[in-house]
C-alpha cells in the first residue's frame, strides 16, 4: 500500500511545517510527514522550508543568521489566519511530539544551497534521543548529504531527492546505500517505478496534489507520495483499493 505523507504536515490546510499543520495529519490519519530542516546561528535544528524566513512568516532574513530566540518570536501562520499565532518548530518540539503517534516522519535536510556545519550529526542525535530510527527517513537534495548521514547513522534510512530524469538512479543510489528514491512526479511512469523495485528500491515522488496524479500514483504502487492534501489522498486511496 501506497504511504501517504503530510507534505510540510498538511500544508494545503494549515501552515506548512508547524505543529498545527502536524497535529492535522495524525487527525486525517496520514501514514507519516515530511518536513524541512535547516540550523538557526545558535544550532538549533529548525522545522522550516526557504533558506530565508521572507515567504513564510513576519519576519525577513536569512534562517542561518538568526538565533532560534529571534526565530521563535516570528508567526510562521502567513496563509491560514484563523489558526492564529504558530511558531516555527525546532525539530526537537516535532519529535518529542512525534513519539506518541505511529506516524513515519521524513526528514528532508535542507543543505543543499546553504551548507550547515553538523546539521547531519546534530539531526540524527535528536531522532536517536527520541528512539525514532525505525521510523524516520532522511532525505535531501544535496546527496553527498545523505552519504554522510549514512555514514553517522547507518541504520537510518536515506532517499535522494532530484528533479530531473536520471539515467539508472539504481545504480548512483547503490552507490551511496541510499534505500528510496523521492522523485519530482513527472519523471515517473510505470516502467521506472518497476525498475527501481526490481533494483530493491522504494519510490516515493513528490508533490502530488491533484487526483489524477494521485490516482495514477497509487496505479504504479509507488511505494509513498507527498501530498500538500493528505485527507483527500486518503479518500482516494480507499476508493482505488476497493
Ligand atoms: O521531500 C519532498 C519535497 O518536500 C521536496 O521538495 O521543495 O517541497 O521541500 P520541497
Ligand atoms: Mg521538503
Amino acid at each position: 500500500m501506497t504511504h501517504i505523507f503530510a507534505h510540510r504536515g498538511s500544508a494545503g490546510t494549515h501552515p506548512e511545517n508547524t505543529m498545527a499543520s502536524f497535529i492535522e495529519a495524525v487527525r486525517v490519519q496520514a501514514d507519516g510527514i515530511e518536513l524541512d530542516v535547516q540550523l538557526s546561528r545558535d544550532g538549533v535544528v529548525v522545522v522550516i522550508h526557504d533558506e530565508t524566513v521572507n515567504r513564510t512568516t513576519d519576519g525577513t532574513g536569512w534562517v542561518g543568521q538568526m538565533t532560534y530566540r529571534q526565530l521563535r518570536k516570528l508567526n510562521a501562520n502567513y496563509k491560514f489566519k484563523q489558526y492564529g499565532f504558530c511558531p516555527i518548530p525546532s525539530l526537537q518540539e516535532v519529535l518529542e511530539w512525534a513519539q506518541n503517534t505511529s506516524l513515519l516522519i521524513n526528514i528532508e535536510l535542507k543543505n543543499n544551497l546553504v551548507p550547515y556545519e553538523r546539521l547531519e550529526a546534530k539531526t540524527i542525535e535528536l531522532v536517536e534521543r527520541y528512539g525514532l530510527a525505525s521510523r524516520v527517513v532522511f532525505s535531501s537534495f544535496n546527496h553527498e548529504s545523505m552519504a554522510t548521514c549514512h555514514k553517522l547513522a547507518p541504520d537510518i534510512e536515506t532517499a535522494l531527492l532530484y528533479m530531473e530524469k536520471l539515467h539508472r538512479p539504481w545504480s548512483y543510489a547503490h552507490a551511496l546505500q541510499a534505500l528510496a528514491l523521492h522523485p519530482y512526479h513527472p519523471t515517473v511512469d510505470q516502467s521506472f517505478v518497476e525498475a527501481a523495485h526490481a533494483h530493491h528500491l522504494l519510490v516515493r515522488p513528490f508533490t502530488i496534489n491533484k487526483e489524477e496524479q494521485m490516482k495514477t500514483m497509487f496505479r504504479y504502487e509507488v511505494d509513498g507520495i507527498f501530498t500538500d492534501f493528505p485527507e483527500k489522498a486518503k479518500n482516494i486511496r480507499e476508493k482505488t483499493l476497493r
